[in-house]
């Protein structure tokens, strides 16, 4: 099997059976946003104890690049300093997901991190 179809076949079991969808019981935050162009949508919640995220989980529905891809982030962000999360950007998800993407697809796989980043900056302004 070619790398590429190794990382389509990654995609596809995230999208089929994500891993920490739901919800945290006391999350520090939780965030929600949408593509506008679509209407999928993505709710991320995260546990942060000392800087560094504990625990995470997403909730959403939509198209099989932005669930997967927020799947797979949840698994990568779980034991990562929140100042980390942060700094990713379009390249961090495209080497996540190891596939080329075109500008309508790279939209979806970029929601999750929108969400997330919000996330990261909103947990500054929450109370200790
Ligand atoms: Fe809506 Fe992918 S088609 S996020």
């Amino acid at each position: 099997m070619s790398t590429d179809a190794l990382y389509r076949e990654a995609i596809l079991d995230h999208y089929k059976h994500p891993r920490y969808k739901g919800h945290l019981e006391t999350p520090d935050f939780q965030y929600h946003d949408h593509n506008p162009f679509c209407g999928d949508e993505i709710t991320i919640e995260l546990k942060v104890k000392d800087g560094i995220v504990v625990d995470a989980a997403f909730d959403g529905h939509g198209c099989a690049i932005s669930q997967a891809t927020a799947s797979m982030l949840m698994e990568e962000i779980i034991g990562m300093p929140v100042e980390e999360i942060k700094k990713m950007d379009k390249e961090y998800i495209l080497e996540l997901l190891g596939i080329e993407l075109g500008p309508v697809r790279l939209k979806c796989a970029l929601l999750p991190l929108k969400v997330l980043k919000a996330g990261a900056y909103g947990l500054e302004e929450w109370p200790e």
